[in-house]
């Protein structure tokens, strides 16, 4: 038996170095504070609405933007650090913009940045010679590692009657929250963003806050937004298929997908209930990326597992009755959805029933088994509408809900091991602080037995002393940093040893072999056949003997990228048990790029 698990395990080395660069880009705002440039007199097209969103991949991310005139313009974007007395640097690199004529009389525009580093901090503006935005700032990351996110329920900015009452509380909270979690890497929309999706006014006020310049905005299309194409024409999403969960002749549509560090993310439009288009498309978006990504999640605005007035409309029950089956078959960790205006965490939830009869109501860590699903609902976001909870017996899923007309937003930490999903409120009450806990909830996997993942860090060419580890003591053998040796890198480390019993009577033969995938680290590769192995039979018994040894392929042959045995019986074996290591080899070419690689080792058993 054979089973392919998605890559998994990272280490956060360089956690730290991302707090530096927050660091770093608040004393830029300062220096860029009021920066606006003066607009040349001949040209007086206006930008507005400017909105730095999530790229493809981490390397990405997108612009977009409003014109009242229809005039050729670009984004400039340059790093920061080439800044000097606050003028913006002559040699930014320019990403032309593309974009039209929008339904509310005038012109987006949509760029997409591309080539970007991690840990770097840049800054950018929008516009034409003459006429540039102010100058914005925003930083990378490190493209691997422990991230953590921030989620928001239904801004809705009009829905209270008052603009400025529902803006004021959407910023209060980005605020909060940012302040709370100055690394987050992404701020991500429950949808419902506007009250009315034709309102450039609301729209205006949403996008006022400036934090919304500063870090990738993660949009979702809500029932609020679907009525107008003014949705699509603010938020340049990437990777979008509008045909997957179509607008109309003047609604929009689409679903998105983009993948940040080791997590997939899916957003789909749902208020399309076109199901079949739906499963398609994340069927499809799985089996083309969920190998690159160790989590997946998805999100969509109508939530189906949620605690208010929503939860029993005709339109709820229907993606209730349709979407289960397929978010489980797909191994989607965590779906992230909004408009009840009350905050509800489901129970694991497998196929549309509990996964777990015994998991206990308000448990503050889950464990994962296949198909299991964590459902969070966000509550609102600016205080501009709640919904009473229901309190029906047959909201079987609730496993947390919680309504005290506060505001509240969402922080997802995720590592290698663990999703954790902590609610927060960024308004007090009579009883509670700012920034007191709602819930919070650890989701961890369910071990797999029949993949562990090898990893090793190539170091920058020119670096001097590296050390490394061997942790035998999760899934992930770490070999560390590699060290140059004449013309290769060479890193060295043994298997998490495995355990193998035989206890059949005829004793039949058995083997277990194992084959590696290539390296990757994002964008970069080198093959699996670079890693060698001599294995060897740690504790004996069972008439277990040793593979043969398996050199690397760096001087020739396919290494470990070709199946390979790691030990085995013959027929009429002794019953027993035993345990099986290997000492593992990799000798990598000097010109792989530095970075930290993962391959996964899957291991098939054949009796
Ligand atoms: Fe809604």
């Amino acid at each position: 038996m054979s089973t392919h698990g998605k890559p998994r395990g990272f280490t956060p080395v360089h956690k730290r170095t991302s707090v530096r660069c927050a660091a770093a880009l608040l004393s830029l705002a300062v220096v860029f504070s009021g920066g606006t440039m003066a607009a040349n007199a001949a040209d007086s097209t206006t930008l507005t609405d400017i909105v730095l969103g999530v790229g493809s991949d981490d390397s990405q991310r997108n612009l977009a933007w409003y014109s009242t005139s229809d005039t050729a313009q670009v984004a400039q974007v340059s790093l920061a650090s080439k800044v000097v007395n606050g003028v913006f640097p002559a040699t930014a690199t320019s990403f032309t913009a593309t974009g039209g004529l929008t339904t509310s009389g005038e012109y987006n525009r949509f760029v997409t940045v591309t080539g970007l580093k991690e840990n770097t901090a840049y800054v950018y503006r929008v516009g034409s010679e003459g006429n540039w935005s102010a100058t914005n700032t925003f930083t990378t990351a490190d493209f691997d590692g422990d991230f953590n996110f921030l989620f928001f329920g239904d801004p809705q900015i009009g829905s209270s009657g008052n603009v400025a009452n529902d803006t004021a509380g959407w910023a209060d909270t980005l605020n909060v929250a940012t302040s709370t979690y100055p690394d987050a890497e992404l701020l991500f929309s429950a949808g419902d963003q506007v009250e009315s999706a034709t309102s450039e006014p609301q729209y205006e006020a949403f996008l006022s806050p400036n934090q919304l310049r500063q870090i990738p905005f993660v949009a979702t299309n809500g029932n609020h937004d679907v009525g107008s194409k003014a949705y699509e024409q603010h938020f340049n999403t990437p990777n979008v298929d509008r045909a997957a969960g179509a607008g109309s002749a003047t609604g929009s549509g689409g679903d998105y997908w983009f993948i940040h560090k080791d997590v997939l993310f899916m957003n789909i439009n749902s208020n399309s209930r076109d199901f079949t288009s739906h499963i398609k498309w994340m069927t499809d978006v799985v089996a083309a990326h969920g190998a690159e990504a160790k989590w997946s999640m998805l999100a969509f605005h109508h939530s189906i597992y949620s605690p208010a007035v929503h939860a029993t409309d005709a339109d709820a029950v229907d993606r209730r009755n349709n979407l289960p089956t397929t978010i489980s078959n797909l191994g989607i960790d965590v779906v992230l959805q909004g408009h009840d205006h009350a905050y509800a965490r489901s129970y694991m939830i497998r196929n549309g029933q509990k996964a777990d009869a015994a998991e206990a109501a308000g448990a503050d860590s889950v464990v994962q088994g296949p198909g299991g699903v964590l459902y969070v609902t966000a509550n609102s976001s600016s205080g501009s509408k709640y919904y009473a909870l229901q309190n029906k017996p047959e909201f079987w899923w609730l496993s947390v809900q919680n309504q005290e007309q506060v505001r509240n937003y969402t922080a997802l930490e995720v590592t290698d091991d663990a999703i954790n999903i902590k609610t927060l409120r960024s308004q007090g009450n009579a009883t509670n602080a700012v920034n007191s806990l709602v819930d919070q909830v650890t989701v961890t996997k369910a071990p797999d037995t029949d993949t562990q993942e090898v990893q090793v860090t190539v170091p920058k060419a020119d670096a001097g002393e590296f050390g490394w580890s061997i942790d035998g003591t999760n899934k992930l053998v770490d070999l560390g940093t590699a060290t140059e040796s004449g013309d290769h890198y060479a890193a060295v480390g043994t298997i998490n040893p495995i355990r193998v019993t035989d206890t059949r009577v005829a004793g039949p033969e058995w083997s277990i072999s194992a084959q590696v995938s290539d390296f990757t680290s994002g964008d970069k590769s080198f093959s699996g056949k670079y890693l060698g192995w001599t294995p060897t039979v740690v504790e004996a018994g069972g008439g277990a003997v040793a593979g043969a040894k398996v050199k690397s392929g760096f001087e020739g042959g396919d290494g470990l990228s070709a199946s390979s045995t790691l030990g085995s019986a013959p027929t009429g074996h002794a019953r027993g048990s035993a345990k099986l290591g290997a000492g593992l080899d990799l000798q990598i070419p000097v010109d792989v790029t530095d970075g930290t690689y993962k391959a996964v080792v899957t291991l098939t058993a054949l009796s």
